[in-house]
């Protein structure tokens, strides 16, 4: 989804300036649940206004606007929900997305400090060693926002003479467990905080893939790689890093390679081929900026330029067919002789 269109006139700066309406009118509508609170039925402004203990004016005007984004149907002059606030967004559904909208919308005061951390520097949000609470919303969030991505990706790739597989950085282990079911033979390991294993070990328990699954509590900076690896997958890590921290960690993970291994990178990658949706990752970069202390996003290119010089000579990008896969379906990839 192109994310942002380049401005010219004081008009497209104003609608660019404004767009943070919708944003907020849809922050409001989490804040008080309306998607659950509405449910199945059909609702007047008023009804719902005391459900919602609102006031009616601001509770119609908000319904209104709901309806013209696509969430809410009209019917005379009572509202319902549609098919996406009554599945993801409804506390009470099974496909409840729950920590994952939890994370996109505690972004919101973030944002806010961003002219603060462009001065100092610093972020305002935590992503570093952490709350064990925090990292394990975080962990669950991650599983909500990768499992379609994670479906994709292990659909095209091809494991089947893989012994083993490196999950870095790998938080709730969805892509080691979708690459695990599509490959019988493969055994996996996740690499991270303890926390966040937790989470991967209780969505790995009930599922037989799962049992191929083995765990790894430690920093990805200071601690060693658990053995030897065929493959070492990171997905949405190599952002959280400096360009510095990223060559450290892949000097770690090439000399832990078995031959002809491979190291895969999955990430929003700046543009240096046509394809590439810049103002996505560019944005990414602020969402970096404002939550971790040294992460940014990073070329294609670059990236290539780092696995070479830790000894991986033949690097490639990888195409996802196009709209699958995460961001843009690109995974660099960069293998051992
Ligand atoms: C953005 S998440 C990506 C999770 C998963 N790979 C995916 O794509 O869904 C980044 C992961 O890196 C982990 N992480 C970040 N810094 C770390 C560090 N220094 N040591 C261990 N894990 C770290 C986080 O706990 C988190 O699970």
């Amino acid at each position: 989804m192109n994310v942002q269109q380049p401005i010219r006139t004081m008009s497209e700066f104003r609608d660019a300036m404004y767009a943070f309406r919708l944003p907020r009118i849809l922050a409001t509508a989490l804040d008080l649940d309306v998607f659950t609170k509405m449910g199945a039925r059909w609702w007047t402004p008023k009804a719902l206004a005391k459900t919602l203990n609102s006031h009616e004016r601001g509770v119609e005007i908000l319904l209104r606007n709901l309806e013209t984004a696509g969430l809410l149907n009209k019917r005379g002059t009572s509202y319902g929900v549609g098919q996406l606030g009554q599945t993801f967004l409804n506390k009470k559904s099974p496909d409840y997305q729950g920590a994952y909208l939890g994370l996109l919308h505690h972004q919101w005061e973030n944002w806010g400090k961003l002219t603060d951390t462009v001065r100092t520097g610093k972020p305002v949000g935590n992503d570093g060693p952490d709350d064990p609470d925090d990292r394990r919303s975080f962990t669950w969030a991650m599983h909500q926002r990768s499992l379609p991505h994670a479906k994709q990706v292990a659909a095209q790739f091809n494991l089947k003479n893989i012994g083993s597989l490196l999950d870095v950085g790998g938080g709730p282990g969805t892509y080691a467990l979708e690459l695990l079911k599509k490959n019988p033979k493969l055994q996996a390991r996740v690499w991270d905080r303890e926390a966040a294993l937790e989470v991967a070990q209780t969505i790995a328990k009930p599922l037989r893939h799962g049992k191929r699954l083995s765990y790894y509590a430690g920093d990805l900076l200071k601690s060693e790689v658990p053995g030897k690896f065929d493959v070492m997958w990171l997905s949405n890590v190599l952002h959280i890093f400096s360009p510095s921290e990223n060559n450290i960690l892949f000097r770690k993970l090439k000399r832990a390679l078995n031959p002809g291994g491979r190291i895969l990178i999955q990430d929003t990658f700046l543009m240096d081929k046509p394809g590439f949706d810049t103002a996505e990752t560019n944005l990414f970069a602020v969402t970096m900026l404002l939550y971790t202390p040294t992460g940014n996003t990073y070329s294609a290119k670059d990236v290539q330029q780092w696995l070479q010089a830790c000894g991986l000579k033949k690097t490639k990008c990888l195409h996802m067919k196009k709209g699958t896969g995460d961001w843009d379906g690109v995974i660099i990839e960069g293998k051992a002789s």
